[in-house]
């Protein structure tokens, strides 16, 4: 319950992601947040009033003139709410709020309002990146209102780009960082955390894998940032969004992680390997797409270098402190004990091979000090397991 008993006023503006603002006001809720509504005119072509009504207890504003509103309902409104995310935040609108207009009851209310002010844009990539738009933007965060997003993905009009808005529960995290900032234990320390598989070519359209999501490292990448550390995450190919808020350097094979790796490793407070390198790649990458008639090729493989053992060797004494993981099918404990010791690591985090892909995993954190067992959690519970073990060098 983070956002426990504050008042929060959800605006949204009239483009297709204001479907996504009932998830948004559920979600708050569900963090405890007290949620009121108010929509523009354009908002309700999109989604009903009476849904937000529903939700809420309380009817969504929608129209100024409503005969039915005693006093004046937007002044009313802004001095109740602590803050307010415009959810979406289309072209218009922020075009409206940058210029002050108040000629409905979004406007009005953004108008008449001391609270904090988040905007999630949504729009089409190129709508976004509109001039006028970006002089908009730069215009309100210049005033103290803050843009949450938009982010790269699919848009209303099947194409790919900028302009989507974040999810319900990135807006909820963001806006929760911003009410209540929690504690930040680790500001001004440097994480750098890998994620996902390599691909290892074979030739121009095939590779070898693995069947790593990048969950884990994701989990450990949010929950590192907000502790307040500042978070690179080096990734391999894999179809999901990573967290917002952290740096992201995209990489494919193994060879490229342990490049971009080494090249920041050494600056880092902590580097946790939670990636799923690959062990071999092909001796010799085809340049031509290797064709049938040729008949099934041989591969030959050769060892690919081992980034966490590379950097167990590398660092000077404790500095940064090292956590692999360890997927096993058999002799979980015994082979992450090996893992640690021949690789120069402080801690592995063993899992059995049951846990790939899955949202729940028992682990168990081997260190110096013994192993301590965590019983079936979710990763992002795993990820502040392993975070609060990794404390003690991360602030020696
Ligand atoms: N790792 C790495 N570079 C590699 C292989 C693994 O940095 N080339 C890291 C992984 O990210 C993980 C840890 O080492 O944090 C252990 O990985 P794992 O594949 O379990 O270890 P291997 O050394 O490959 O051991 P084995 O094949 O014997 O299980």
């Amino acid at each position: 319950m983070s956002l426990a008993g504050k008042r929060v006023l959800v605006a949204i503006g009239g483009g297709i992601a204001a479907f996504k603002a009932v998830e948004l006001v559920r979600e708050l809720q569900r963090r405890g947040a007290k949620v009121r509504v108010v929509m523009t005119e354009a908002a309700t072509h999109f989604v009903g009033a009476v849904t937000f009504a529903g939700i809420t207890g309380e009817a969504a504003i929608t129209d100024l003139w409503d005969p039915t509103y005693a006093g004046e309902v937007h002044v009313e409104l802004g001095a109740w709410a602590e803050a307010i995310v415009v959810a979406p935040a289309t072209a218009n609108l922020l075009a409206r709020a940058a210029h002050g207009l108040a000629d409905d009851a979004v406007l009005a209310t953004l108008a008449a309002s001391d609270a904090r002010v988040f905007f999630a844009p949504a729009m089409h990539s190129k709508m976004w990146r509109r001039e006028a738009t970006q002089e908009h933007t730069a215009k309100l965060v210049a005033r103290g209102a803050r843009m949450l997003g938009p982010t790269e993905g699919p848009l209303a009009s099947g194409e790919v780009g900028e302009g989507r808005m974040l999810e319900p529960k990135e807006l909820a995290d963001a806006l929760e960082r911003a009410l209540a900032p929690a504690e930040r234990p680790w500001s001004g320390k440097r994480v750098l955390i890998t994620a996902g598989p390599t691909h290892e070519a074979i030739d121009p359209v095939r590779y070898i894998a693995n069947r790593s999501s990048g969950k884990m490292g994701f989990a450990l990448a949010e929950a590192a940032r907000t502790r307040g550390a500042e978070v690179t995450l080096v990734l391999g190919p894999v179809e999901a969004a990573p967290p917002v808020g952290v740096a992201v350097e995209r990489v494919v094979s193994a060879r490229d992680m342990h490049r971009a790796v080494m090249a920041r490793a050494l600056d880092s407070d902590l580097v946790i390997m939670a990636a799923a390198v690959a062990d071999f790649r092909p001796k010799a990458a085809a340049t031509e797409k290797i064709k049938k008639a040729t008949g099934a090729p041989t591969l030959e493989l050769e060892p690919n270098p081992d980034i966490l053992a590379d950097l167990g060797k590398a660092r000077s004494g404790a500095r940064p402190a090292l956590v692999g993981f360890a997927l096993e099918t058999s002799n979980v404990l015994a082979e992450a004990e090996r893992k640690r010791a021949a690789k120069g690591a402080d801690m592995i985090v063993a899992n059995a091979a049951t846990a790939l892909g899955a949202n729940a995993s028992e682990a168990w954190l081997v260190t110096d000090s013994g192993t301590e067992h965590i019983a079936a959690a979710p990763k992002t519970e795993l990820a502040e397991r392993i975070l609060d073990a990794a404390d003690r060098w991360v602030r020696p």
